[in-house]
């Protein structure tokens, strides 16, 4: 399939793996785009910029088809050393960055002069605008129904895509709910050029993640997740867990006047324990809705050649039967 977003990366599929905190690393990164699509290392769960160094060279003795580099910029006090993991970047010859956060203007001259496209994910029509005018080469459109942070204005993909469709003049990636070839579809249908999925890529064989965390997604339905971190305007979607439930009484019992030390215990360096461990207790961990969509844990790439045979057939049979009917 051909389309801006597979023209832009060089891929055969127009089908992008997000970045994901613990998830993201090499393994599953070339799993992706040997399957076509473009895989992402995720930046920041490599500590240092010598250790995503590591991981990018990591990525490349497993495949030679494109690959990317995640980078989110968080609002954290302490900022890590961004232009190191910059520079890992650049050295590394990665072509891709999907950058998350905030705005990535400050970054973005020294990434177009190494040649590297920029595809900066965001929850808004105005966000996307933003990163357009920045020069962003493509966005991440993720909507409500997204698992990590879907930012504070709750629009689902199904008036967000449109809208970004209406609005935007680069190529955009429906993201948030997409799990098989009819999430293509319809994304496609609704003006973007692909899709970018997180949930579904870590319930997959190469998924770096221990095995409790697979069947926890294939075993939740669309009604598991829960919102967190509203009051602090850092709204998270996550799957219900113990710590989720004890996070939410917290955000009841202390209102407005919550801060992040009163949650430390539920989110601050759980992902560990979580992905690795498979303690599906140690605290909150983001999950998609679209875990009611997952019901196995097939390989990178059965996924991805499910995917496309079924967007295919529901194009050739199902829409075309409708019109010549
Ligand atoms: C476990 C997990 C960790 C994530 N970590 C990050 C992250 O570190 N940076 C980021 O930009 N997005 C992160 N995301 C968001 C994904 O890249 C993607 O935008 C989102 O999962 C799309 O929604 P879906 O889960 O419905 O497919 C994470 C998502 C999950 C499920």
């Amino acid at each position: 399939m051909k389309t801006k977003i597979t023209e832009l990366f060089g891929i055969q599929h127009p089908i992008i793996q997000g970045g994901m905190h613990f998830v993201g690393m090499a393994e599953l990164a070339a799993a992706v785009s040997n399957a076509g699509g473009l895989g992402l290392i995720t930046g920041l769960t490599q500590r240092t910029p010598e250790l995503l160094a590591n991981e990018i060279r990591r990525c490349r003795e497993m495949t030679d088809k494109p690959f990317g580099v995640n980078l989110t910029f968080l609002p954290t006090v302490s900022s890590p050393d961004y232009p190191g993991y910059i520079r890992a970047i650049i050295d590394g010859g990665v072509k891709a960055v999907e950058t998350a956060g905030n705005n990535p203007q400050k970054w973005m001259p020294m990434l177009h002069e190494a040649g590297i496209k920029v595809i900066h994910k965001c929850t808004s029509v105005r966000h996307a605008l933003k990163a357009e005018a920045i020069g962003c080469d493509a966005v991440s459109v993720d909507g409500f129904e997204c698992g990590g942070h879907p930012g504070e204005d709750d629009v689902p993909n199904f008036i967000l895509l449109p809208r970004a469709a209406e609005s935007l003049k680069i190529p955009f990636v429906a993201s948030g709910g997409m799990a098989d070839g009819r999430s293509l579809v319809a994304a496609l249908a609704l003006g973007a050029e692909g899709m970018n999925m997180g949930t579904r890529f870590i319930a997959t064989k190469e998924a770096p993640v221990h095995d409790n965390v697979k069947q926890a997604i294939v075993a939740a339905s669309e009604l598991d997740t829960r919102l967190v971190m509203r009051p602090l305007r850092n709204t998270e979607r996550v799957l219900r867990n113990a710590a989720t439930d004890r996070l939410l009484a917290k955000e009841a019992a202390l209102g407005a006047s919550l801060k992040f030390d009163d949650i430390m215990e539920e989110v601050a360096g759980v992902y560990p324990r979580i992905m690795q461990q498979g303690d599906m207790e140690a605290g909150v961990w983001s999950c998609g809705m679209v875990a009611g969509l997952i019901h196995d844990v097939p390989t990178v790439k059965d996924l991805i050649d499910r995917i496309m045979l079924e967007a295919k057939g529901i194009i050739r049979q199902r829409l075309r039967g409708m019109l010549d009917a």
